[in-house]
């Protein structure tokens, strides 16, 4: 039996709330029956957003909702999207097989409406690659300007007359492929311009004593290129290095879970070596956010010391992982496009991914899970007026306890990838949250788990299926749904947990402040 002892008085960084992210943009049916139905639509709605999706999501209280996009973002043209509905012009979204018009029916109001219902903070994507900086700007004007100018009174008649208060704003999207196909050094002068355009939003009052409430997000590398993603921030931030420098206040790394090897192959039927190989996938990532932390760090010292009375404060910057998650490769031939289900497979590397962020919540702050509805390792999959949640949502939900805590030390668990059983805890005054994944697709594992300290069970609730490949269809919705599991009795400092097959459980307990290890 596996034993793993929690540390509780070694905190390595606060959970930051947003690591769980989402991210929404107009690919397949994402956004259209996804996520806008119009208000004239048959399918139950507020103001044309679908209620079964708004509600699912207010439940989930998502930290962040990342959009256009993604690839969409670069022939996105804020305008369109904003003013009286009818007159909205109609566009073509060419990526990812998508081939559809959009209707521009849901912009940024409707996103911001998006938003606010289920209490998100915004993050917007400019446009790099077919935009410029004015139509940056002017977005931004229209979203975040609180005094009364024209972009202000627009936004006012259009329907809000309190700004968004943006805080997130992305600079380009994968600018290494579609989005502009460029080198890091060329980017980096790029990033330079739009990063520097920002409107401060500052009054006379605020200017000296308030930090700007404006992130900019530059567009980090591609995680799945070992090479070309040290290469990349090494060179990003060397070319950042030359002169003065603008805040990069986030740096977007991507990273998917890319299951190629049998193109076409449906993402519901797997062997076991196939389970395995997909769920080993997911583990580099925890070293990609070591790799890119530390050369991130080694970037800005690289900064030049200012010269001269006027020094700004000291540079940082914060890692996100903007896109998450599977991407089977059944995706580019479904229909709607990148469309997948998601089996007890993608549930446990979900929790794996979230448990990775969690474990290195000291280098990474914010990740945003690609994506939501209906494209790729979705929360929701919707057809017609048919709505369900696939086991990923479940996951997000029971990790919902992990959100604002700190994270703890374990000892005595294999985090490289061949283990069978993973976890990770954290700490929210004396309670410790620990969500365990047996990966183990037929044997149920037992493992012993020491707090080193008085302790009692106080909740546990457990996701499996019935089979690995098990999945939530529009004939069988809760296949898989969360339950309560049972309770270990005890007052610790060790229990013994029964883990089934294919799981994820989440069990909380209070420990006692008399910490003994
Ligand atoms: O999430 C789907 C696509 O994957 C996004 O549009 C793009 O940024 C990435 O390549």
């Amino acid at each position: 039996m596996k034993k793993v002892s929690v540390h509780i008085d070694q905190d390595k960084g606060v959970i930051q709330p947003e690591l769980h992210g989402q991210f929404i943009e107009f690919l397949g049916s994402c956004i259209y029956d996804g996520i806008w139905v119009g208000e004239d639509s048959g399918i139950p709605n507020y103001g044309g957003l679908r209620k079964d999706i708004v509600d699912g999501l207010k439940e989930l209280e998502p930290p962040v909702i990342r959009w256009p996009g993604g690839c969409y973002a670069d022939t996105y043209h804020w305008r369109a999207g904003i003013g009286k509905r009818e007159e909205r012009p109609v566009t073509y979204n060419e990526n990812f097989g998508t081939f559809e018009i959009d209707t521009n029916q849901f912009g940024t109001h409707e996103f911001m409406k998006l938003c606010q219902m289920v209490g998100a903070k915004p993050w917007l994507n400019i446009n790099l690659l077919s935009g410029s900086v004015a139509e940056m700007r002017e977005w931004m004007e229209y979203c975040n300007r609180r005094e009364d100018t024209s972009l202000a009174r627009e936004r006012a008649e259009n329907g809000s007359k309190k700004p968004f208060a943006v805080e997130y704003w992305g600079i380009g999207n994968e600018v290494w492929a579609g989005g502009g196909t460029m080198t890091a050094e060329d980017y980096a002068r790029e990033y330079r311009k739009y990063a520097t355009a920002f409107p401060s939003f500052a009054t006379v009052d605020t200017f000296f004593t308030k930090p700007p409430v404006m992130k900019r997000i530059a567009s980090g590398p591609d995680g799945n290129k070992p090479r070309e993603r040290v290469a990349w921030t090494k060179d990003f931030f060397k070319e950042m290095a030359r002169y003065r420098q603008p805040a990069v206040d986030a740096y977007d790394l991507h990273f998917y879970n890319w299951n190629m090897k049998h193109p076409g192959q449906s993402e519901l039927e797997f062997s076991g070596t196939e389970w395995n190989e997909v769920i080993q996938g997911c583990f580099e990532l925890e070293d990609v956010i070591k790799e890119q932390y530390g050369l991130i760090q080694q970037g800005l010292k690289e900064y030049p010391e200012e010269e001269g009375f006027f020094k700004g404060a000291e540079a940082k910057c914060d890692l996100i992982v903007g896109e998450w998650g599977n991407w089977h490769s059944a995706a580019f031939m479904n229909r709607p496009a990148l469309y997948q289900q998601c089996t007890m497979r993608d549930a446990i590397t979900t929790a794996l991914t979230l448990d990775i962020f969690h474990r290195n919540a000291g280098m990474v702050k914010l990740a945003c899970v690609a994506q939501t509805v209906n494209v790729l390792n979705s929360l929701f999959l919707t057809k017609g007026e048919r709505c369900l949640r696939t086991p990923n949502y479940d996951v997000f939900m029971m990790y919902k306890e992990h959100r604002g805590g700190s994270a703890l030390e374990i000892e005595g668990l294999d985090t490289s990838g061949s283990g069978g059983i993973y976890a990770a805890a954290s700490k929210k005054g004396d309670v410790v949250s620990i969500s365990l994944v047996n990966t183990n697709m037929g044997n149920i594992k037992e493992i012993e788990i020491d707090f080193g300290t008085a302790a009692i069970c106080i909740d546990a609730e457990i996701l499996a299926g019935d089979a690995p490949a098990a999945y939530n269809s529009f004939e069988q919705p809760d296949r898989i749904r969360k339950q309560k599991a049972e309770v270990p009795g005890g007052s610790g400092p060790a229990f013994k947990l029964a883990l089934p097959a294919a799981s994820v459980s989440l069990y909380r307990f209070q420990v006692s402040p008399f910490y003994q290890q």
